[in-house]
């Protein structure tokens, strides 16, 4: 029998937008499994915990079987034994990416020379869309409809409001 082969997704998700749910879309449809990773011990303050962040995301993925949501503390290259997965799916969108996005794939290679990144485009109208702008454009007031799920919308508003 065949190994199953795992993408490992990793990021903030600070939260999780339509194109970060593009990217999943894509890897499903060329690995096994895709585990979610969302990043735990951040020295920036998030705006949702990884618990919320992690709730976020199970819910827009309530419907995918192939798919698992997990957080991670310390190094993505030991998580990736951890989890029995070789290959870490990053998106790129733009060349302002590239840089860092480079560098992590060499860092990660060297630190576990099992790992393979794999760079993924999402579709054109996701191409300028980060979380921090999501974050941004809503405390602000603008409109973010078709860039995020109705869910995080709600989740987001509740914190403006303050009901949680
Ligand atoms: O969504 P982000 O913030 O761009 O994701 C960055 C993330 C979580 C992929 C990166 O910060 C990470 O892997 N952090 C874990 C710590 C680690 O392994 N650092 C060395 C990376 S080469």
């Amino acid at each position: 029998m065949s190994k199953k082969r795992i993408a490992v997704y990793p990021g903030s998700f600070d939260p999780i937008h339509n194109g970060h749910l593009d990217i999943i879309g894509r890897c499903r449809s060329v690995f096994d499994e895709v585990v979610v990773a969302v990043l735990g011990n951040e020295e920036k303050q998030p705006v949702f915990s990884v618990s919320e962040r992690m709730a976020m995301i199970t819910h827009e993925l309530r419907e995918c079987e192939d798919c698992r949501v997990e957080s991670f503390s310390g190094l993505l290259a030991d998580f990736m034994d951890q989890v029995g997965a070789r290959t870490i799916i990053r998106g790129l969108r733009a060349v302002s990416d590239f840089e860092y996005e480079f560098q992590m794939a060499l860092m990660n290679r060297r630190l576990n020379p099992r790992i393979e990144t794999v760079f993924m485009v999402p579709k054109e109208e996701y191409i300028y869309l980060s979380s921090r702008l999501v974050k941004e454009v809503f405390f602000l007031g603008g409109d973010l409809t078709g860039l995020v799920p109705e869910n995080v919308l709600r989740e987001l508003g509740d914190r403006a409001t303050g009901r949680v």
